[in-house]
Parts: structure tokens; C-alpha cells; sequence
């Protein structure tokens, strides 16, 4: 089922989100979840999504990565479930690119982030697992990880400069 996307101004977006336990994993309520957030995500043409997007306040995103028609240059990561996520190390090399959101295709925003990271997570079969990735992926996982600590590019932006007003929609 495609679920709504909550917009900026909804206070979910703002709410540190709950770990989940591996318990969770199996539950129908999160199972459901998960493949409504496959949905929407497909749906919307975006490459990731946090669950307070689609208004549940738990630490789980999906995040890929493909070419776009205006974004040819991206690498092909097929989208994953990404469980209580977090990063483990960053490297001091950081890099600025403008990202958009599916919670405000209205604006996209200039954000620095760490160009490489490592990421410590959980499977949905509840097993550890840890990815070390560089570059858009990178910054796609930042950017869902963000989500969950209630962080939006917009909190990021280091000037006016660094957000745009945009028509159109290339949400992450
Ligand atoms: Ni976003």
C-alpha cells in the first residue's frame, strides 16, 4: 500500500526515532511496513526513505541508488533495508551537493557531508551487517540517517545560498 508522505511542518519529521529490537523484525506491523515503504518509495522515483516519512516514528530506511535521466553519472545500488543504522566512521574529506527530499520537492539544499563512511546496521532477517560506501550512496544514507534524528537538509544549510526553490521533484 502506498502511504502518504509526511510534508515538512509535520513534527514527526523533527522526532528522534525509536530503535527497533530484532524481535521487531518478524512482527506484521513492521513487515508491512516495510513492503508499504518498497511501494511508496518506487512510487515517488526517489532513491531513499525513512519510516517518520510515512509516520512511523522507527529507526528503518530503504536507500539505493540509480542513473536518472538529469543524474546519468549515479552508480546502480540495488535499494536495501537498512535497520537501526548508524555511522561508525566518516571520513574528514567532505564534499558539497545539492539533495532534495520527498518531505519538500520544493526545495533542494546544499549540504557538506563526509564523502566516505562506514555504517553498522541490521538485516530484516535480524542478523549484524556493515557496508563501507563513498560517494551518492554515501550521501543517500546520510541523508536517511539524518531522518531518523529528526535532521533535514534544510537544518544543515550553512547559508540562504544553499537552498533553492525548485519545481521539480528529485527527492531522496
Ligand atoms: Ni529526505
Amino acid at each position: 500500500m502506498i502511504r502518504p508522505i509526511r510534508q515538512l511542518g509535520d513534527l514527526i519529521l523533527k522526532m528522534r526515532a525509536r530503535t527497533l529490537a530484532p524481535d521487531d523484525l518478524s512482527s506484521d506491523a513492521i513487515r508491512a511496513l516495510v513492503a508499504d515503504m518498497q511501494e511508496t518509495l518506487s512510487e515517488s522515483g526517489g532513491v531513499g526513505l525513512a519510516a517518520p516519512q510515512v509516520g512511523e516514528s522507527v529507526r528503518l530506511i530503504l536507500a539505493g541508488s540509480f542513473p536518472s535521466p538529469r543524474c546519468t553519472d549515479r552508480p546502480l545500488v540495488p535499494t536495501e533495508v537498512l535497520v537501526n543504522p548508524h555511522v561508525l566512521w566518516a571520513s574528514e574529506e567532505v564534499t558539497a551537493d545539492w539533495e532534495g527530499c520527498l518531505s519538500f520537492l520544493q526545495y533542494r539544499v546544499r549540504v557538506n557531508r563526509p564523502v566516505s563512511i562506514r555504517v553498522a546496521y541490521l538485516r530484516m532477517d535480524g542478523t549484524d551487517s556493515e557496508v563501507a560506501v563513498s560517494g551518492f550512496y554515501a550521501r543517500v544514507l546520510q541523508h536517511e540517517i539524518d531522518h531518523l534524528d529528526g535532521i533535514l537538509t534544510l537544518d544543515r544549510a550553512a547559508s540562504p545560498e544553499d537552498i533553492e526553490e525548485v519545481g521539480k521533484p528529485s527527492g531522496t
